[in-house]
């Protein structure tokens, strides 16, 4: 890539003098490169021998591509520091991979994933930067506001909405440490990792999808990459996206488990062909669908392969109420502003669907869809009763706003839309029929709507009573 680089330069400035000076330094160069390439594998394979196997299995150590191909520190990075005569960095972000990878970057910084910190945890910091017209990747901004802090003590359905935190006395208490946040949401949304100079890093390890990096970039390609294989067989597997995308509010994982692509996968995955090329990977290779399959690949070559997970989608299935999908980063900022964009979301479904046919009838998908879309409308219906119902209780004075998660109905509200409304629609979107029914219609309607409009009609007639007393 280098010697492309130069030789592209030379080319373009036509100075023979420096193709001259070039062509004798060359072997210096060489010799140079496999001097740092021995030291860091040499001495790594006492340190660190995980690590150098892992390199060794890879494509990047068959490519010549080093240690410190990836580890050197740019000139601006803070996080870089001398290190036995080199200077690396601990965290090669995005930027370093787009030196050769330049398509898969910048098709990944248009969707949502590269936002998840900021349209997640770190959305009160991201918010309260742009009020302060701060740049919010800048390290100054990050070590003026701490995003961290921000993140444990103002977004969280335990801190401000459901007061418990506070009531019981752990809000402020320096004891308590709120880590769950460190160790829960910023793992899969990404953390901000601020450099603190001679190499300590805060806020690492992490390798969430949304991670602001030292550098100013977005984004973690080690979290579908696991390192140092990078492979694409890996990225390929369920179990990598299922490290995120699983539990009670968003069970795509255990969805796919239980969806017969799932089980075939279970079943015969061991032998299919993982390692084809990204343009060649087709249904000879996979009985069955994967993750990748329906929502990155360019599976028999009739989409084009993307690492925008968004681009394959019509509905928006996590918000309270289901509306096509979004406007992506690259329009608008969609930390703010929800602009749904039926064009882009039918484009999606039609890209989805070519998936499809590789396998099924065309009658066979297309019903598919129509009964999916039923469903969300459906959950829809039910949302807008349960919405209004959350209002008319606030009306009547039977609850209060203090604080918005504390009393049943709330939490009931927010149960139907965050977990089990979410499980009814997503199980639906992939083949789950256990997680639309049971754990999505039923538990979304008779547990939750049923238990919120109980609590409401018992505190309907305790009023009822409470102001026939007073009359009396
Ligand atoms: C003389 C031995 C030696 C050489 C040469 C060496 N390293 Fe290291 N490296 C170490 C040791 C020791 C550590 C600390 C390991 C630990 O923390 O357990 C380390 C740590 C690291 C870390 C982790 C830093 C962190 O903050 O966690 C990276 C990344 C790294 N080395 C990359 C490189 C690269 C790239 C090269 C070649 C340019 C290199 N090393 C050359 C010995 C070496
Ligand atoms: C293709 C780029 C690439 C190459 C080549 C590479 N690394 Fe890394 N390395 C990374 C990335 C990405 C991370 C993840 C750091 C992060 O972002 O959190 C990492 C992390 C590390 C870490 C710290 C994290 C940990 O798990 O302890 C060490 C140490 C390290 N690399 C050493 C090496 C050594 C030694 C080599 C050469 C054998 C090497 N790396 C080659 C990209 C690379
Ligand atoms: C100096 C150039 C260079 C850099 C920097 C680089 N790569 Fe690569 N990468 C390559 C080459 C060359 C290949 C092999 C391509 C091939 O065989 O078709 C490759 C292959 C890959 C593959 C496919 C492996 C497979 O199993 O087929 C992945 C995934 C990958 N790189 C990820 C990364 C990530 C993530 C980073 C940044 C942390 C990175 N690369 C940095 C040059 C680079
Ligand atoms: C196990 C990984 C994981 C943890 C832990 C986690 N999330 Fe998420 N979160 C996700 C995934 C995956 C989605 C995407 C769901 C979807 O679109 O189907 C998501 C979605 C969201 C969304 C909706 C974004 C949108 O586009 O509407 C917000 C907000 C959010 N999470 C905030 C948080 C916060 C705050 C925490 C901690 C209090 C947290 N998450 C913990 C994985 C996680
Ligand atoms: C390290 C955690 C993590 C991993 C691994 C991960 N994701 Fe995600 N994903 C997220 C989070 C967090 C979101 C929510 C982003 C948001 O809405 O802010 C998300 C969102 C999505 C979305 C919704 C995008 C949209 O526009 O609504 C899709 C689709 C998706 N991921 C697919 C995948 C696939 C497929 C894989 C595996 C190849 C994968 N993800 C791996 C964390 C992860
Ligand atoms: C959400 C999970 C996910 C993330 C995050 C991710 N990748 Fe990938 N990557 C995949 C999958 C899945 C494939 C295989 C695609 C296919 O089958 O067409 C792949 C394939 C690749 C390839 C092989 C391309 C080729 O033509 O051989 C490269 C290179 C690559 N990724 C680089 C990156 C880089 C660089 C980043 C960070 C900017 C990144 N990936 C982030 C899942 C991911
Ligand atoms: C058979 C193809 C297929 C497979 C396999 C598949 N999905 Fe999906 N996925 C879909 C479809 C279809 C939708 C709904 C798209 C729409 O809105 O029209 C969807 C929606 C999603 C969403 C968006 C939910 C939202 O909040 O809007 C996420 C996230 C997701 N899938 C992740 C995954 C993960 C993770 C896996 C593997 C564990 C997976 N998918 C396996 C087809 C698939
Ligand atoms: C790689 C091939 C492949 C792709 C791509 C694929 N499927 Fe499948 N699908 C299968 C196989 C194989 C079965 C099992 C058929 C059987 O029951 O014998 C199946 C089963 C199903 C089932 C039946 C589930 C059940 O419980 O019996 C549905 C519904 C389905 N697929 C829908 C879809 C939709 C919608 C898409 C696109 C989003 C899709 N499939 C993409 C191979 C594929």
């Amino acid at each position: 890539m280098l010697l492309r680089g130069v030789l592209e330069l030379v080319y373009k400035i036509k100075i023979s003098s420096l193709l001259f000076m070039f062509i004798v330094f060359l072997p210096f160069n060489i010799v140079f490169a496999e001097e740092v390439k021995d030291s860091c594998v040499k001495c790594h394979a006492d340190v660190t021998p995980g690590i150098i196997k892992q390199w060794q299995e890879s494509k990047h150590s068959a490519m010549d591509v080093g240690c410190f191909t990836c580890h050197e520190a740019k000139k601006n990075d803070p996080s870089g520091y001398e290190h036995n005569g080199f200077k690396i960095t601990a965290v090669p972000s995005p930027l370093t991979c787009a030196q050769c990878h330049s398509k898969e970057v910048e098709e990944y910084a248009k969707s949502k994933h590269v936002w998840a910190a900021f349209m997640g945890p770190l959305k009160p910091y991201y918010v309260k930067a742009k009020e302060m017209q701060l740049d919010p990747l800048k390290q100054e901004t990050a070590k003026k506001l701490d995003p961290e802090r921000m993140a444990k003590t103002t977004l969280s359905p335990l801190f401000p909405d459901s007061g418990i935190l506070e009531k019981i006395g752990f809000l402020d208490d320096p004891q308590y440490h709120h880590n769950n946040v460190n160790l829960g949401c910023i793992q899969c949304h990404g953390s901000f990792i601020v450099a603190e100079g001679d190499g300590k890093l805060k806020g690492w390890p992490n390798a969430g999808v949304g991670r602001i990096n030292p550098d100013g970039s977005m984004g973690s390609c080690t979290a579908c990459h696991p390192r140092h294989k990078f492979s694409v067989a890996e990225a390929r597997k369920p179990e990598v996206c299922g490290q995120c995308h699983l539990g009670p509010d968003h069970p795509q994982h255990e969805i796919y488990e239980e969806s017969k692509h799932g089980n075939i996968y279970a079943a015969s995955g061991e032998e299919w062909n993982w390692t084809a090329p990204v343009d060649e990977w087709r249904p000879e290779d996979a009985a069955a669908p994967t993750c990748a399959v329906c929502h990155m690949s360019g599976f028999g070559g009739v989409v084009a392969s993307t690492h925008n997970v968004s681009e394959r989608l019509y509905w928006e299935l996590q918000p309270k109420k289901s509306v096509p999908q979004w406007k992506g980063p690259d329009e608008v900022d969609i930390v703010t502003e929800r602009i749904p964009d039926r064009k882009k979301a039918e484009k999606g479904r039609a890209q989805m669907k070519k998936i499809c046919y590789q396998c099924h009838s065309r009658q066979w998908a297309d019903n598919y869809f129509i009964e999916f879309d039923k469903v969300v409308s459906d959950y829809n219906m039910v949302w807008e009763y349960t919405d209004n119902l959350l209002a008319e209780a606030y009306e009547e004075g039977l609850i209060d706003k203090s604080n918005p998660l504390d009393e049943t109905p709330e939490i009931m509200h927010y149960l139907v839309w965050h977990h089990d409304g979410r499980r009814w629609r997503m199980g639906a979107s992939m083949m789950g029929p256990d997680w639309t029914h049971w754990n999505g219609a039923v538990d979304a309607i008779m547990n939750k709507l049923g238990t919120m409009i109980n609590d409401i009609e018992m505190r309907r007639r305790i009023k009822a009573l409470e102001s026939e007393n007073d009359k009396k």
